[in-house]
């Protein structure tokens, strides 16, 4: 076996690469505005009833119309998860995991082309799609080796003329609620965990990005997955997603999403129904409002060029985002300064054109709470870029900085979800570490210092999941820093990491005596 290493992300300033790419993209120019069905045990079904993906970059553009799942489909889903899961719990966890291996050979072989489809459907730019994409791969040859580890359980002791074994075993259909904003490698990851673990699945993506999650399955098919193991069900939250939670068959639910969706799923897991005979459990990954410390002590230039690629990657699309900046007074200023001047070189349009840094964002929807968010910020502090849309062709915001909030104003408390970051003063270190801290969530957050002894106060209390010392707080990387947050952001389950397949198992323990 060779050892796990992440997947190299692309150098798109090689000249062969940009035609990859290319090449890919017109691959996908080949299949947009097609019809797809839903998946129910290896069945193919067309529902009348389709959700129209489009392109944000460019709205008239269609990526694919895709049948919706209604209760009686989402029923028939979870009897052909039932009867999957009672093979293949017990099929062998070695071949399970060569499944992910395979279909994580084919993802590689087609990665440009799923990269220029996220460009398509989640308007990501070329460099964000390509790190989707790669994330997407690590998933399945991380969690593929984790299996590997965990398949003949730990050791635990045994006293004489006694054998004790401690294994783990799956624990039934799982419902997967995957986002938009990595629309492949959330998806597949949240997928694979499960399966690879011996549980059977119910995916449900979400409906800005369904036609990314349909080519998945087609490569989970092609690596050998039985039918009925995956089963993919788009549709409403309100049709099928609470209907699934509330199932009495239901064993797991793993949703990545906004705040109020995951508390309620946490919620309405808890309720045991009539013919229930398990507790549910919830994995759920839900916020941020992620903070980058400035110090007096450090680089002003790194801080700069972190805040940047933190705060706009993906329009500030990612539950990681720095959306909020806490700097010592003495260098609030000349960092603010740079910023604003790096900010305004930004470029913003098509996703589908590497020229462009910044794509749109993913609905009208976002694009207008991102607006209120904007004349929010003009009341509470001082708009010194951006603050402007273009909503001509596509969900086009600006990158934004708005200076001079309290920690504690609405633009530094609540998640916005777009390319907008606020700054705020602290009178010293201390302080800045107290308002980094003062927010509901807790999911990452950066300190820059070149002091050592500030950088440990800030593993001490600088109370978020991921923490990164100088350098943003985006881009966390599968099986080098498992991702998850703590408070309102979430279960913390540590998603790319060594315990995150146990959640989704059982532990058992047998004794014999000999
Ligand atoms: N895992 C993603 C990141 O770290 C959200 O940016």
């Amino acid at each position: 076996m060779i050892p796990y290493k992440h997947e190299p992300f692309t150098d798109f300033t090689k000249e062969e690469n940009k035609a990859a790419y290319l090449e890919g993209l017109k691959t996908v120019e080949g299949y947009l505005g097609k019809e797809y069905p839903i998946i129910v045990g290896g069945e193919r079904i067309f529902t009348e009833d389709k959700t129209r993906s489009y392109n944000p970059s460019n709205v008239e553009e269609t990526v694919g119309l895709v049948s919706k799942a209604n209760k009686e489909h989402a029923e028939k889903a979870m009897e052909a998860a039932k009867e999957a899961f009672k093979t293949w719990r017990d099929t062998d966890p070695s071949v399970r995991a060569d499944v992910l291996f395979r279909a994580a050979a084919i993802t590689r072989r087609r990665k440009h082309e799923f990269s220029a489809l996220l460009s398509k459907e989640g308007g990501k730019p070329w460099k964000e799609a390509d790190a989707d994409t790669a994330e997407a791969i690590d998933f399945m040859e991380y969690y593929a080796r984790q299996m590997l580890e965990l398949k003949d359980g730990k050791k635990i002791e045994s006293r004489p003329g006694e054998y004790n074994k401690f294994n783990y075993l799956p624990i039934g259909v799982s419902v997967v609620i995957s986002p938009w904003n990595f629309a492949f490698a959330i998806m597949a990851g949240t997928t694979v965990a499960p399966v690879v673990t011996g549980n059977t699945v119910l995916l449900k993506p979400s409906s800005k990005t369904p036609v990314i999650a349909y080519k998945f399955m087609e490569v989970l098919e092609e690596a050998g997955l039985p039918k009925g193991v995956v089963n993919y069900i788009p549709g409403s939250s309100s049709e099928i997603g609470d209907f699934l939670i509330d199932h009495k068959d239901t064993s797991l639910i793993s949703f990545t999403g906004s705040r109020d969706v995951g508390v309620s799923i946490y919620e309405r897991a808890a309720k045991v129904h009539k013919g229930q005979n398990h507790l549910k459990r919830v994995i759920a990954e839900m916020g941020g409002k992620d903070t980058i410390v400035v110090d007096s002590e450090g680089d002003l230039d790194l801080a700069a060029d972190s805040i940047v690629q933190s705060a706009f990657g993906f329009s500030g699309q990612k539950c990681s985002a720095c959306s909020r900046v806490i700097a010592v007074e003495s260098v609030y200023d000349e960092l603010l300064e740079k910023v604003v001047e790096r900010t305004e070189k930004l470029t913003v349009g098509d996703s589908t054109d590497h020229e462009n840094y910044m794509g749109p964002v993913i609905d009208e929807n976002s694009l207008n709470k991102i607006k209120k968010y904007i004349e929010i910020g003009k009341k509470e502090g001082r708009i010194v870029a951006g603050g402007t849309t273009d909503e001509e062709k596509g969900h086009f915001v600006h990158p934004t900085v708005i200076a001079d909030l309290k920690h504690n104003d609405r633009v530094m408390q609540e998640e916005i979800f777009g390319p907008v970051v606020g700054f705020s003063k602290a009178k010293d270190y201390d302080e800045a570490l107290e308002f980094a801290n003062d927010t509901d969530y807790g999911l990452t957050g950066a300190v820059i210092s070149n002091n050592r002894e500030k950088l440990e106060q800030a593993r001490r209390n600088f109370l978020v999941g991921n923490l990164y010392f100088n350098r943003g707080c985006t881009g966390a990387i599968v099986g080098y820093q498992p991702f998850g947050g703590f408070k309102m952001s979430g279960t913390d389950s540590k998603a790319g990491g060594p315990d995150y397949l146990v959640l989704h198992l059982q532990g058992r323990t047998t004794s014999e005596m000999l």
